[in-house]
Formats: structure tokens, C-alpha cells, sequence
């Protein structure tokens, strides 16, 4: 068994500010931090910390680092949190990825992201590299393989994988979003957006007057309108040959998600916490809580409360990787609220 992120790793410089400067402003920030980051690590680092100790499954993540100091930490952050790291490769000829991050803390932690793609930009394999990393001895036959889109095809890799691994089931975080051809939205089994993404891929595949109506009701009836969002996208833009899941967070209004096995959209409400701190990486605790659960059998729903916990942790603590919670303490959470 297993779970394998196919992602960036990014050196997290952050700056905790009560608000962004205007153009040509320049003002004293409150306090710096630096972190482990990236989608790609930061979701690898939610399902190694986020599965149950009791499930012996192997997470594994796929991506590039330069040779520098920022690469060594990303990489034994990830052996650290139990990570297989054989296929993070080190580069002598490219820095590491980088985010240069603004936090705003007057206003609900809410951030700002600049990114320096470095050796994110070597996450491109041939057929043969990718037969090696996904080999049957490396590989369970029915793994989970998590991409977001911070390295430059992911799709060229989905696209090999629903050929030649047909078990495995795809889970795709469209971020930052990048438009695809209606059919590469069939590679993917399972779909995490954030409301500007869901609506993003509307844009990209439906016509003009569609997106306009749907513009028009989400002012009208924000909720209602993204459950037709997360209907269309679960019916009309993934494959319902396969058992198609479609989340769609909404922040602080909740999450709403929806299955092949069960159409029919459902809604779960956010989790209301003291003081919210920083809000990097919590969609990618809430992702790696999915999988994690979706792998370890949850029910979708099952799925979707616990992550919505596990993020709720997240955002009360600075930093991404770091910031999120282990295992038991979203139980211990679960429980409580219960
Ligand atoms: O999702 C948060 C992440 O986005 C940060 O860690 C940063 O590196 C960017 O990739």
C-alpha cells in the first residue's frame, strides 16, 4: 500500500505584517520566519503525519531540490516526518524553490505568495524514468498519487499513469491554477479546489454565457451556487466511469463535496477557532487528510470532517509544513467536539 506526491518543495521566507505596503510604500514589518514549504512537500508532510499510526502504508514524495542549504532542509524535513525521499533529487546546476510570503495579520492571517520556480522546474521524467519511480517493487498496485501544479506537466504524468497504472487513483489540486484540455480533466479521480480554482475550471471549460450565469448566482446565493459548481464539475468534468470525487473549500464558509457513488452534494460547515494566525498550508493539511483518510477507508464524509479539523489546527500555528498537527491530535479534536 501507499500514498506518492508527485510536487514542488519550496524554502518558505515569511514576512508577518498587519498589511501589505501600496507601490512605493515601505514600512517596518512585524517579525520574519522562515519554513519548510511548497504544495507539493506541505501535502506530503500532511499525509505522513496526518495517517493513522496503526496503517503501515508508505508516503513517498517525487520532486527536485538545488544543492544548497535550503534543499538539505526541505529534503530532512521529509525523512524527519518518516517521508521515502529516493526520488527527491539533488541539482547541482539550480537553487531551490522558493516562496517569498506576505502574512497579513490584521486580516485573519490571510497570505500573499510569490514563487521562484528553481528545481521544481526539473520535475519532468520519460516514460522509462517514470516506470522506474513507479515500479511494482517501489509501488503498491493500488496507490494514491497526489499532484498539485507547481512543476511544469503534471498532467504528462497523470496521463502516463492512467495508461500504464491503472489501480492507482489520481488526486489532483489544480495550484496554482493552470487551464487544461477538457479531456485531461478526466485523468484524475479526485478533485480538492478552493472556490477560485472550482471556478477557474468552469472558465476553462464551459462557454461564456454558462460562466456568466454562474458569476451572476454566486453574488446572488454564494453556497447554493458552488454546490452547482461541485455538481457540474463531479457530472459534466471528470470521468463517471471512474469513482469521481469533486471537494470545493470555501474557507470560512465551509466545504462542500460530492461522489459518483453519491451525487447528491453535501455541505459541511468550517470549524470556528480563537484566533486564526496563518493560513499557509492549510488546504494542504485539509488534502493530505483526505487522502489519508480516503486510503485508510473513511467515508467521503468521514473524510471531509476530519480534514476540516486538521486544518482548523493549522491555521492557528505560523508556517506550513510545520504547522500541521499529527494524527491524534485531530482525533483528540473529533472527540471533543462530539
Ligand atoms: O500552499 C502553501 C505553499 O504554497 C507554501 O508553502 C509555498 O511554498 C507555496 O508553494
Amino acid at each position: 500500500m501507499g500514498v506518492v506526491v508527485v510536487g514542488s518543495l519550496n524554502y518558505d521566507l515569511v514576512t508577518y505584517t498587519d498589511r501589505v505596503p501600496d507601490a512605493g510604500e515601505t514600512f517596518p514589518a512585524n517579525s520574519f520566519e522562515t519554513h519548510t514549504g511548497g504544495k507539493g512537500l506541505n501535502q506530503t508532510v500532511a499525509i505522513a503525519k496526518l495517517k493513522d499510526a496503526k496503517s503501515s502504508y508508505k508516503v513517498k514524495m517525487v520532486g527536485n531540490v538545488g544543492d544548497d542549504s535550503f534543499g538539505e532542509q526541505l529534503v530532512s524535513y521529509l525523512n524527519k516526518n518518516g517521508v521515502d525521499t529516493t526520488d527527491v533529487k539533488t541539482h547541482p546546476d539550480v537553487s531551490s524553490g522558493v516562496a517569498t510570503i506576505l502574512v497579513e495579520e490584521k486580516h485573519n492571517g490571510q497570505n500573499r505568495i510569490l514563487i521562484t520556480q528553481g528545481a521544481n522546474g526539473k520535475t519532468v521524467y520519460t516514460n522509462q524514468q517514470l516506470a522506474n519511480i513507479f515500479s511494482d517493487e517501489n509501488c503498491a498496485q493500488d496507490s494514491m498519487v497526489v499532484f498539485q501544479h507547481e512543476i511544469p506537466d503534471p498532467v504528462a504524468i497523470m496521463r502516463w499513469i492512467n495508461e500504464n497504472k491503472p489501480g492507482y487513483r489520481v488526486v489532483y489540486n489544480p495550484s496554482p491554477f493552470h487551464p487544461l484540455n477538457k479531456e485531461d480533466w478526466l485523468l484524475c479521480d479526485i478533485l480538492v479546489v478552493n472556490e477560485i480554482e472550482s471556478l477557474q475550471i468552469i472558465e476553462n471549460v464551459y462557454n461564456e454565457l454558462y460562466v456568466a450565469e454562474v458569476k451572476k448566482s454566486i453574488k446572488k446565493d454564494f453556497v447554493g451556487a458552488y454546490k452547482s459548481i461541485c455538481e457540474k464539475l463531479q457530472k459534466d468534468t471528470l470521468d463517471q466511469k471512474r469513482s469521481a470525487v469533486v471537494i470545493i473549500t470555501l474557507g470560512s464558509e465551509g466545504v462542500l463535496f460530492s461522489s459518483a457513488e453519491h451525487p447528491d452534494v453535501e455541505y459541511l460547515p468550517a470549524i470556528t477557532v480563537p484566533k486564526v494566525l496563518d493560513t499557509t498550508g492549510a488546504g494542504d493539511t485539509f488534502l493530505g487528510g483526505v487522502v489519508t483518510q480516503l486510503y485508510q477507508k473513511a467515508t467521503l464524509k468521514e473524510a471531509i470532517q476530519f480534514s476540516t479539523y486538521a486544518s482548523s489546527i493549522t491555521i492557528q500555528h505560523p508556517g506550513a509544513a510545520e504547522s500541521i498537527p499529527h494524527f491524534p491530535e485531530v482525533v483528540a479534536a473529533v472527540e471533543k467536539s462530539t
